[in-house]
């Protein structure tokens, strides 16, 4: 896929062959770096783009630099203009993934809190195969992160090293992704979403303890499951034999979207192809990302059409 025209950084839209920053920099030698992935989805019919939930990924990127002690606080606001700006520049009319990366730049040490630095892209990203046909998947040999070393709820670049061990070895073995432990054995996520199983007809995904992101999806899709699909989902410890109980499961993320988890350790989950509640789950998460569904409004930041 063709890169974008343009980037942003610091607020600043500069080609894409600019936006470059020091090796020398902490977020180079150290990986000080936290960030958000986003998504904008175009709603052809009204010919406006959405971003899904900008507000609450400002949130936790405001939490990822506190709890890794960033030095300045970056205002929400202008990150928000800054990238609808850059989407205008880029003139997307498709969907799109956003990244909001903050990093500390200069030349400092691995204690280093500033200065900060901070860019946006906004790149096409059109539906996968993941989300239409579903993914097969391995328990990884590689644990998850744990809170008292690499806290998984906050979303540093670093951490993605742990999903990298894990999700390069599943790929080499054959496998479309992963599904990680905890360092207890109990089920935890994959290297770039959150899991949920269906037992019994009851949803079930592991709890905030359990070494996750806090995902934002995680909690649309607990919400979809509770206000149109009448079930209400239980958090809480899973076990690796239960993935090869479950009628259905599936990952979930803003950048993965919804994805049918057809097999684990390549035993067939339910009947091996994705299940109802999957199907009619991301039926309604479409809709209401795309703006197609009017509920829940304020999950929408519209980006040609303000209010
Ligand atoms: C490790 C990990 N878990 C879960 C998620 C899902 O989080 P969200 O739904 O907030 O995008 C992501 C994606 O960003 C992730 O990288």
């Amino acid at each position: 896929m063709a890169n974008p025209k343009y980037l942003s950084m610091n607020g600043e839209i500069v080609p894409f062959a600019e936006a470059k920053v020091h090796v020398l920099s902490p977020c180079v030698k150290y990986g000080a770096g936290v960030f958000e992935g986003i998504r904008g989805y175009w709603n052809a019919e009204r010919k406006d783009m959405y971003l899904f939930r900008l507000r609450e990924h400002l949130q936790r990127l405001h939490f990822s630099m506190n709890v890794m002690r960033f030095a300045h606080e970056i205002d929400s606001r202008k990150v928000e203009n800054a990238l609808i700006d850059l989407i205008k520049a880029n003139e997307l009319r498709e969907d799109i993934h956003i990244r909001i990366l903050v990093y500390v730049d200069g030349d400092g040490d691995m204690a280093s809190t500033g200065p900060i630095g901070w860019s946006l892209s906004t790149l096409p990203a059109p539906t996968t195969k993941a989300v239409t046909e579903g993914v097969h998947c391995a328990v990884s040999s590689w644990r998850r992160i744990n809170d008292n070393a690499m806290p998984a709820r906050v979303k540093a670049t670093a951490n993605y090293n742990n999903g990298r061990l894990a999700s390069l070895q599943g790929r080499l073995d054959g496998y479309d992704n992963v599904i990680m432990l905890t360092h207890l054995g109990r089920v935890a996520e994959s290297p770039g979403s959150c899991f949920f199983m269906v037992r019994n007809g009851v949803p079930a995904t592991p709890g905030v303890t359990s070494d996750i992101l806090e995902s934002i999806t995680r909690d649309t899709v607990m919400r979809i499951f509770e206000e149109y699909l009448e079930r209400k989902t239980e958090e809480r410890d899973i076990d690796r034999t239960e993935l090869y109980a479950a009628e259905e499961s599936f990952f979930c993320g803003s950048g993965y979207e919804i994805q049918p988890v057809l097999s684990v350790d390549r035993h067939p989950v339910g009947t091996g192809v994705a299940g109802p509640l999957t199907r009619a789950l991301q039926q309604k998460y479409f809709a209401l990302v795309r703006g197609q569904a009017t509920d829940h409004a304020a999950w929408r930041t519209p980006v040609y059409l303000p209010n």
